[in-house]
Protein backbone atom coordinates (compact mmCIF):
# COMPACT_ATOMS: atom_id res chain seq x y z
CA UNK A 1 0.00 0.00 0.00
CA UNK A 2 1.11 3.41 -0.94
CA UNK A 3 1.87 6.19 1.92
CA UNK A 4 -0.89 7.98 -0.16
CA UNK A 5 -3.52 5.22 0.38
CA UNK A 6 -2.41 4.76 3.49
CA UNK A 7 -3.11 8.44 4.37
CA UNK A 8 -6.36 8.41 2.76
CA UNK A 9 -7.68 5.56 4.97
CA UNK A 10 -10.82 6.53 6.91
CA UNK A 11 -10.81 4.02 9.24
CA UNK A 12 -7.97 1.84 11.05
CA UNK A 13 -7.71 -1.85 9.76
CA UNK A 14 -9.60 -4.57 11.37
CA UNK A 15 -6.83 -6.45 13.43
CA UNK A 16 -7.33 -2.99 15.75
CA UNK A 17 -10.87 -3.96 16.66
CA UNK A 18 -9.11 -6.40 19.01
CA UNK A 19 -7.93 -4.40 22.00
CA UNK A 20 -10.80 -1.58 21.14
CA UNK A 21 -12.95 -0.73 24.39
CA UNK A 22 -14.45 -3.69 25.90
CA UNK A 23 -18.17 -4.99 24.80
CA UNK A 24 -20.12 -6.57 26.79
CA UNK A 25 -19.56 -9.85 26.93
CA UNK A 26 -16.24 -9.86 25.51
CA UNK A 27 -13.56 -11.99 26.78
CA UNK A 28 -10.50 -10.97 24.38
CA UNK A 29 -7.69 -10.58 26.68
CA UNK A 30 -7.17 -6.21 27.34
CA UNK A 31 -3.96 -5.82 28.11
CA UNK A 32 -2.55 -2.37 28.22
CA UNK A 33 1.01 -1.07 28.02
CA UNK A 34 1.50 2.10 30.16
CA UNK A 35 4.71 4.23 29.41
CA UNK A 36 6.05 4.99 32.99
CA UNK A 37 5.74 3.59 36.41
CA UNK A 38 6.82 5.10 39.76
CA UNK A 39 8.02 2.66 42.66
CA UNK A 40 7.74 4.14 45.91
CA UNK A 41 8.78 1.35 48.62
CA UNK A 42 7.95 0.85 52.03
CA UNK A 43 11.51 1.79 53.06
CA UNK A 44 10.55 5.46 51.59
CA UNK A 45 7.42 5.85 53.47
CA UNK A 46 8.68 4.93 56.54
CA UNK A 47 11.54 7.24 56.28
CA UNK A 48 8.92 10.14 54.95
CA UNK A 49 6.72 9.42 57.99
CA UNK A 50 10.18 9.53 60.04
CA UNK A 51 10.67 12.85 58.85
CA UNK A 52 7.77 14.27 58.85
CA UNK A 53 7.71 13.21 62.59
CA UNK A 54 10.88 14.91 63.23
CA UNK A 55 9.51 18.23 61.67
CA UNK A 56 13.17 18.06 59.88
CA UNK A 57 11.42 18.29 56.09
CA UNK A 58 13.41 20.81 54.47
CA UNK A 59 17.39 20.07 52.97
CA UNK A 60 19.00 18.70 55.66
CA UNK A 61 20.43 14.97 56.57
CA UNK A 62 18.40 12.75 54.71
CA UNK A 63 19.67 15.21 51.88
CA UNK A 64 23.20 14.60 52.51
CA UNK A 65 22.75 11.20 52.78
CA UNK A 66 20.79 10.78 49.60
CA UNK A 67 24.10 12.88 47.85
CA UNK A 68 26.44 10.66 49.80
CA UNK A 69 24.89 7.70 48.60
CA UNK A 70 24.13 8.61 45.28
CA UNK A 71 28.23 9.71 44.74
CA UNK A 72 29.14 6.29 46.27
CA UNK A 73 26.72 4.69 43.46
CA UNK A 74 28.29 6.67 40.22
CA UNK A 75 31.84 6.35 42.34
CA UNK A 76 32.32 10.55 42.34
CA UNK A 77 33.93 12.34 45.17
CA UNK A 78 30.65 14.37 45.66
CA UNK A 79 27.02 14.81 44.48
CA UNK A 80 24.79 17.89 45.06
CA UNK A 81 21.21 17.47 45.20
CA UNK A 82 18.74 20.21 43.70
CA UNK A 83 14.87 20.12 42.61
CA UNK A 84 15.05 19.09 39.47
CA UNK A 85 16.95 17.72 36.61
CA UNK A 86 16.74 21.23 34.71
CA UNK A 87 17.78 23.08 37.69
CA UNK A 88 20.93 20.57 37.65
CA UNK A 89 21.58 21.59 33.86
CA UNK A 90 21.59 25.11 34.70
CA UNK A 91 23.40 25.18 38.47
CA UNK A 92 26.23 23.24 36.70
CA UNK A 93 26.79 25.59 34.17
CA UNK A 94 26.76 28.37 36.72
CA UNK A 95 29.85 27.53 37.93
CA UNK A 96 31.63 28.96 34.68
CA UNK A 97 31.11 32.47 36.22
CA UNK A 98 33.56 32.07 39.32
CA UNK A 99 36.21 31.10 36.39
CA UNK A 100 35.60 33.92 34.24
CA UNK A 101 32.26 33.24 31.92
CA UNK A 102 30.56 36.00 30.95
CA UNK A 103 26.62 36.27 30.26
CA UNK A 104 26.35 35.62 26.71
CA UNK A 105 28.94 33.28 26.28
CA UNK A 106 28.32 30.11 24.27
CA UNK A 107 27.14 26.53 25.26
CA UNK A 108 27.36 23.05 22.33
CA UNK A 109 24.60 20.79 22.64
CA UNK A 110 22.64 18.95 20.70
CA UNK A 111 19.80 19.66 18.76
CA UNK A 112 17.76 17.13 19.57
CA UNK A 113 17.14 16.40 23.35
CA UNK A 114 14.30 17.07 25.58
CA UNK A 115 13.70 20.62 25.72
CA UNK A 116 15.03 21.32 29.02
CA UNK A 117 18.42 21.15 27.52
CA UNK A 118 18.16 23.77 25.56
CA UNK A 119 16.62 25.63 28.52
CA UNK A 120 18.95 25.29 31.25
CA UNK A 121 21.60 26.60 29.51
CA UNK A 122 19.74 29.60 28.56
CA UNK A 123 18.61 29.75 32.17
CA UNK A 124 22.08 29.91 33.27
CA UNK A 125 22.61 32.95 31.09
CA UNK A 126 24.51 30.94 28.13
CA UNK A 127 24.05 30.96 24.51
CA UNK A 128 22.85 27.87 22.92
CA UNK A 129 24.69 26.58 19.91
CA UNK A 130 23.45 23.90 19.11
CA UNK A 131 24.91 20.49 16.29
CA UNK A 132 22.87 17.65 14.97
CA UNK A 133 22.74 14.64 16.25
CA UNK A 134 23.61 11.14 14.47
CA UNK A 135 20.42 9.07 13.18
CA UNK A 136 21.21 6.25 14.64
CA UNK A 137 22.83 6.81 18.02
CA UNK A 138 20.54 9.95 18.70
CA UNK A 139 23.60 11.93 19.98
CA UNK A 140 25.44 14.68 19.15
CA UNK A 141 27.57 14.32 16.13
CA UNK A 142 30.76 14.47 18.32
CA UNK A 143 32.82 15.32 14.73
CA UNK A 144 31.29 18.21 14.40
CA UNK A 145 31.20 19.62 17.59
CA UNK A 146 34.94 21.55 17.30
CA UNK A 147 33.68 23.43 14.11
CA UNK A 148 31.72 25.37 16.44
CA UNK A 149 34.15 26.58 19.00
CA UNK A 150 34.51 30.34 19.50
CA UNK A 151 36.43 32.09 21.42
CA UNK A 152 33.33 32.76 22.97
CA UNK A 153 32.65 28.85 23.97
CA UNK A 154 32.44 27.85 27.66
CA UNK A 155 31.35 24.55 27.32
CA UNK A 156 29.86 21.54 25.38
CA UNK A 157 26.82 20.12 27.06
CA UNK A 158 26.55 16.23 25.72
CA UNK A 159 22.94 14.43 26.18
CA UNK A 160 23.33 10.50 26.69
CA UNK A 161 19.60 10.45 24.85
CA UNK A 162 18.25 7.25 25.62
CA UNK A 163 20.44 6.27 27.83
CA UNK A 164 23.07 5.72 25.47
CA UNK A 165 26.06 7.55 25.88
CA UNK A 166 27.58 10.16 24.12
CA UNK A 167 30.90 9.77 22.31
CA UNK A 168 32.61 11.15 25.38
CA UNK A 169 36.13 9.86 24.55
CA UNK A 170 35.64 12.49 21.70
CA UNK A 171 34.45 15.15 23.11
CA UNK A 172 36.21 15.23 26.40
CA UNK A 173 39.57 15.72 23.71
CA UNK A 174 38.06 18.37 22.21
CA UNK A 175 37.46 19.88 25.32
CA UNK A 176 40.93 19.81 26.79
CA UNK A 177 42.25 21.40 23.88
CA UNK A 178 39.86 24.33 23.79
CA UNK A 179 39.94 24.52 28.02
CA UNK A 180 36.14 23.70 27.84
CA UNK A 181 33.91 22.59 30.64
CA UNK A 182 32.39 18.82 29.98
CA UNK A 183 28.78 19.12 31.61
CA UNK A 184 26.73 15.52 30.87
CA UNK A 185 23.57 15.33 30.61
CA UNK A 186 22.25 11.80 31.77
CA UNK A 187 18.73 12.75 32.74
CA UNK A 188 17.84 9.70 30.97
CA UNK A 189 20.93 7.83 31.66
CA UNK A 190 20.80 6.63 34.99
CA UNK A 191 23.04 3.19 35.03
CA UNK A 192 24.56 3.97 31.98
CA UNK A 193 28.39 3.21 31.22
CA UNK A 194 30.70 3.98 29.07
CA UNK A 195 34.21 2.55 28.67
CA UNK A 196 33.46 0.68 31.65
CA UNK A 197 32.86 3.80 33.70
CA UNK A 198 29.48 4.88 34.74
CA UNK A 199 28.63 7.69 33.12
CA UNK A 200 28.19 10.30 36.02
CA UNK A 201 32.17 9.98 36.07
CA UNK A 202 32.39 11.22 32.40
CA UNK A 203 33.09 15.19 32.32
CA UNK A 204 33.53 17.54 34.74
CA UNK A 205 29.81 17.38 35.95
CA UNK A 206 27.00 15.14 35.30
CA UNK A 207 23.29 16.17 35.95
CA UNK A 208 21.01 13.63 36.43
CA UNK A 209 16.43 13.67 36.82
CA UNK A 210 15.39 12.39 39.25
CA UNK A 211 11.57 13.15 38.27
CA UNK A 212 8.75 9.93 38.55
CA UNK A 213 9.13 7.43 35.69
CA UNK A 214 12.90 7.99 35.72
CA UNK A 215 15.21 4.86 36.85
CA UNK A 216 15.48 6.19 40.05
CA UNK A 217 13.57 8.68 41.87
CA UNK A 218 12.82 11.38 44.10
CA UNK A 219 8.88 12.38 42.83
CA UNK A 220 10.70 15.95 41.46
CA UNK A 221 14.32 16.19 42.25
CA UNK A 222 17.92 15.97 40.23
CA UNK A 223 21.44 15.58 41.16
CA UNK A 224 24.84 16.54 40.00
CA UNK A 225 28.11 14.78 40.30
CA UNK A 226 31.21 15.41 40.22
CA UNK A 227 35.08 14.70 41.04
CA UNK A 228 36.28 18.58 41.67
CA UNK A 229 35.51 19.39 45.39
CA UNK A 230 35.24 23.33 44.29
CA UNK A 231 32.65 22.66 42.06
CA UNK A 232 30.73 20.81 44.65
CA UNK A 233 31.25 23.59 46.93
CA UNK A 234 30.37 26.16 44.27
CA UNK A 235 26.42 23.82 43.41
CA UNK A 236 25.93 24.41 47.07
CA UNK A 237 26.35 27.94 47.20
CA UNK A 238 24.29 28.22 43.50
CA UNK A 239 21.01 25.82 44.92
CA UNK A 240 20.73 28.35 47.57
CA UNK A 241 20.02 31.67 46.17
CA UNK A 242 24.42 32.30 45.57
CA UNK A 243 24.64 32.05 49.18
CA UNK A 244 28.17 32.68 50.82
CA UNK A 245 29.98 29.31 52.17
CA UNK A 246 33.01 29.08 54.14
CA UNK A 247 36.70 28.16 53.48
CA UNK A 248 35.66 25.03 53.97
CA UNK A 249 32.55 24.73 52.32
CA UNK A 250 30.82 24.18 56.03
CA UNK A 251 27.87 26.45 56.15
CA UNK A 252 26.20 25.39 53.61
CA UNK A 253 26.84 21.59 53.83
CA UNK A 254 25.26 21.77 56.95
CA UNK A 255 22.24 23.42 55.13
CA UNK A 256 21.16 25.03 58.56
CA UNK A 257 20.22 28.53 59.07
CA UNK A 258 21.14 28.84 62.69
CA UNK A 259 24.20 27.18 62.15
CA UNK A 260 25.44 30.00 59.45
CA UNK A 261 24.97 32.53 62.17
CA UNK A 262 27.10 30.52 64.47
CA UNK A 263 29.84 30.21 62.05
CA UNK A 264 29.79 33.41 60.32
CA UNK A 265 32.58 36.08 61.81
CA UNK A 266 30.11 37.16 64.30
CA UNK A 267 29.60 40.27 62.89
CA UNK A 268 27.83 39.96 59.35
CA UNK A 269 24.74 37.36 59.34
CA UNK A 270 26.28 34.91 56.97
CA UNK A 271 22.90 33.85 55.52
CA UNK A 272 22.38 37.34 53.69
CA UNK A 273 25.96 37.53 52.24
CA UNK A 274 25.03 36.35 48.51
CA UNK A 275 27.96 35.67 46.48
CA UNK A 276 26.76 34.46 42.54
CA UNK A 277 23.48 34.80 41.21
CA UNK A 278 21.98 31.48 42.45
CA UNK A 279 18.84 29.56 42.18
CA UNK A 280 16.04 28.59 44.75
CA UNK A 281 16.93 25.02 44.13
CA UNK A 282 17.16 22.99 47.01
CA UNK A 283 15.74 19.28 47.24
CA UNK A 284 13.98 18.74 50.57
CA UNK A 285 13.81 15.56 52.89
CA UNK A 286 10.89 14.15 51.93
CA UNK A 287 12.38 14.03 48.59
CA UNK A 288 15.48 12.54 49.54
CA UNK A 289 13.83 10.08 51.89
CA UNK A 290 11.70 8.82 48.66
CA UNK A 291 15.32 8.86 47.03
CA UNK A 292 16.80 6.86 49.76
CA UNK A 293 14.57 3.91 49.41
CA UNK A 294 14.37 3.89 45.85
CA UNK A 295 18.29 4.12 46.16
CA UNK A 296 17.84 0.30 48.13
CA UNK A 297 16.06 -1.72 44.97
CA UNK A 298 17.79 0.23 41.99
CA UNK A 299 20.19 -2.39 41.86
CA UNK A 300 16.75 -4.45 41.31
CA UNK A 301 15.37 -1.75 39.11
CA UNK A 302 18.28 -1.56 36.75
CA UNK A 303 18.50 -5.10 36.30
CA UNK A 304 14.71 -5.64 35.53
CA UNK A 305 14.66 -2.77 32.98
CA UNK A 306 17.62 -3.41 31.30
CA UNK A 307 16.46 -7.09 30.61
CA UNK A 308 13.26 -5.67 29.00
CA UNK A 309 14.98 -3.24 26.58
CA UNK A 310 17.45 -6.37 25.54
CA UNK A 311 14.50 -8.45 25.45
CA UNK A 312 12.72 -5.83 23.03
CA UNK A 313 15.68 -4.52 21.09
CA UNK A 314 17.35 -7.96 19.79
CA UNK A 315 13.87 -8.69 18.72
CA UNK A 316 13.23 -5.18 16.75
CA UNK A 317 15.70 -6.11 14.40
CA UNK A 318 13.17 -8.06 13.04
CA UNK A 319 11.40 -5.10 11.69
CA UNK A 320 13.94 -4.37 9.72
CA UNK A 321 13.73 -1.86 7.36
CA UNK A 322 10.87 -0.49 8.38
CA UNK A 323 11.41 0.36 12.30
CA UNK A 324 14.82 1.04 13.73
CA UNK A 325 15.65 1.57 17.35
CA UNK A 326 19.46 1.89 19.42
CA UNK A 327 22.08 -0.61 19.65
CA UNK A 328 24.58 -1.19 22.83
CA UNK A 329 28.12 -1.62 21.66
CA UNK A 330 30.58 -3.14 22.52
CA UNK A 331 32.01 -0.25 24.83
CA UNK A 332 29.11 1.03 26.89
CA UNK A 333 26.31 -0.23 28.98
CA UNK A 334 22.74 1.45 28.11
CA UNK A 335 20.79 2.83 30.87
CA UNK A 336 17.50 1.29 29.86
CA UNK A 337 15.12 4.56 30.28
CA UNK A 338 12.87 3.96 27.79
CA UNK A 339 13.10 1.89 24.04
CA UNK A 340 13.26 4.24 20.85
CA UNK A 341 11.67 3.68 17.82
CA UNK A 342 12.64 5.45 14.29
CA UNK A 343 10.38 5.07 11.21
CA UNK A 344 12.86 4.37 8.85
CA UNK A 345 12.44 6.74 5.70
CA UNK A 346 11.66 4.25 3.15
CA UNK A 347 8.49 3.19 5.29
CA UNK A 348 5.36 3.46 3.67
CA UNK A 349 3.41 4.81 6.84
CA UNK A 350 4.22 7.77 9.06
CA UNK A 351 4.91 7.63 13.07
CA UNK A 352 1.70 9.01 13.76
CA UNK A 353 -0.07 6.36 11.70
CA UNK A 354 2.10 3.66 14.08
CA UNK A 355 1.68 5.58 17.16
CA UNK A 356 -2.18 5.56 17.05
CA UNK A 357 -2.14 1.91 15.89
CA UNK A 358 -0.25 1.36 19.13
CA UNK A 359 -2.44 3.29 21.45
CA UNK A 360 -6.04 1.75 20.01
CA UNK A 361 -4.05 -1.66 20.96
CA UNK A 362 -3.98 0.41 25.06
CA UNK A 363 -0.18 0.69 24.23
CA UNK A 364 1.46 3.87 25.34
CA UNK A 365 4.16 5.55 23.15
CA UNK A 366 5.21 8.99 23.27
CA UNK A 367 7.14 10.67 20.33
CA UNK A 368 10.33 11.25 21.11
CA UNK A 369 12.06 15.04 21.10
CA UNK A 370 12.42 17.22 18.53
CA UNK A 371 14.77 19.43 17.44
CA UNK A 372 14.69 22.37 19.97
CA UNK A 373 16.08 25.31 17.78
CA UNK A 374 13.61 24.52 14.59
CA UNK A 375 10.62 22.60 16.00
CA UNK A 376 10.08 23.89 19.17
CA UNK A 377 7.80 27.47 19.01
CA UNK A 378 9.88 28.91 22.40
CA UNK A 379 13.21 28.66 20.49
CA UNK A 380 11.90 30.35 16.76
CA UNK A 381 14.20 33.99 18.74
CA UNK A 382 17.31 32.50 17.74
CA UNK A 383 16.57 32.79 14.63
CA UNK A 384 17.34 29.14 12.93
CA UNK A 385 15.57 27.73 10.13
CA UNK A 386 14.07 24.39 9.45
CA UNK A 387 16.34 22.25 7.68
CA UNK A 388 19.47 23.44 9.79
CA UNK A 389 19.23 20.19 12.10
CA UNK A 390 17.89 17.59 8.94
CA UNK A 391 18.71 14.28 11.64
CA UNK A 392 17.27 16.32 14.42
CA UNK A 393 14.02 17.70 12.65
CA UNK A 394 14.19 13.78 11.03
CA UNK A 395 13.89 11.77 14.73
CA UNK A 396 11.48 14.91 15.58
CA UNK A 397 9.12 13.46 12.86
CA UNK A 398 10.11 9.99 12.77
CA UNK A 399 11.01 8.66 16.52
CA UNK A 400 8.77 7.83 19.14
CA UNK A 401 9.75 5.36 22.44
CA UNK A 402 8.27 2.92 24.42
CA UNK A 403 8.72 1.83 28.40
CA UNK A 404 10.73 -0.68 29.32
CA UNK A 405 10.02 -0.18 33.50
CA UNK A 406 9.76 -2.46 36.20
CA UNK A 407 6.39 -2.97 36.05
CA UNK A 408 6.24 -4.15 32.46
CA UNK A 409 5.83 -8.52 32.51
CA UNK A 410 6.77 -10.98 29.57
CA UNK A 411 3.53 -10.62 28.25
CA UNK A 412 3.31 -7.13 28.19
CA UNK A 413 6.85 -7.16 26.15
CA UNK A 414 5.40 -9.68 23.84
CA UNK A 415 2.20 -7.93 23.03
CA UNK A 416 3.93 -4.94 22.03
CA UNK A 417 6.26 -7.13 19.13
CA UNK A 418 3.06 -9.16 18.33
CA UNK A 419 0.89 -5.31 17.75
CA UNK A 420 3.80 -4.14 15.62
CA UNK A 421 3.86 -7.39 13.75
CA UNK A 422 0.55 -7.12 12.97
CA UNK A 423 0.92 -2.81 12.34
CA UNK A 424 3.45 -3.64 9.77
CA UNK A 425 1.64 -6.79 7.83
CA UNK A 426 -1.53 -4.20 7.49
CA UNK A 427 0.38 -1.30 6.57
CA UNK A 428 3.72 -2.77 4.28
C1 LIG B 1 17.41 14.69 28.38
C2 LIG B 1 16.71 15.42 29.50
N1 LIG B 1 17.29 16.51 30.02
C3 LIG B 1 16.72 17.19 31.03
C4 LIG B 1 15.53 16.78 31.59
C5 LIG B 1 14.90 17.61 32.68
O1 LIG B 1 14.68 16.93 33.87
P1 LIG B 1 13.52 17.43 34.87
O2 LIG B 1 12.22 17.06 34.25
O3 LIG B 1 13.81 16.66 36.13
O4 LIG B 1 13.70 18.88 35.04
C6 LIG B 1 14.89 15.64 31.10
C7 LIG B 1 13.63 15.17 31.68
O5 LIG B 1 13.24 14.06 31.59
C8 LIG B 1 15.49 14.94 30.00
O6 LIG B 1 14.89 13.88 29.47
Amino acid sequence: MSPVEVEKQSRPPATVALTDPVEPGDRSPKLSYPFGTITIPQRSKDLVMQALEMGRVSCGNYVQEFERRYAQLVGTKAAVAVSSGTDALAIALSVLYDQGAERGDEVILPALSFVATGHAVLHAGFTPVFVDVDRHTLNIQADRIEDRVTARTRAILPVHLMGKSAEMDTICAIAQRHKLLVVGDAAEAHAAQYQGRDIGTWGDLVCYSLYVAHITSTIEGGIITTDNGEYADRLLSLRVHGRHIDSEGGVLKRADATQMLRIGDGKRDMRFSFERMGFSSRMNDLEAAVGLGNLEIYDEIVAKRRRNLRYLMDRFNAFSPYLYTITEEAHERLGPHAMPIIVAEEAPFTRDQFARYLSQARIDPRNLFSSIPTQCRGYEFLGHKRGDFPNAEFIGTHGLHVGVHQDLSQEHLDYLLETTGRFLKDYT
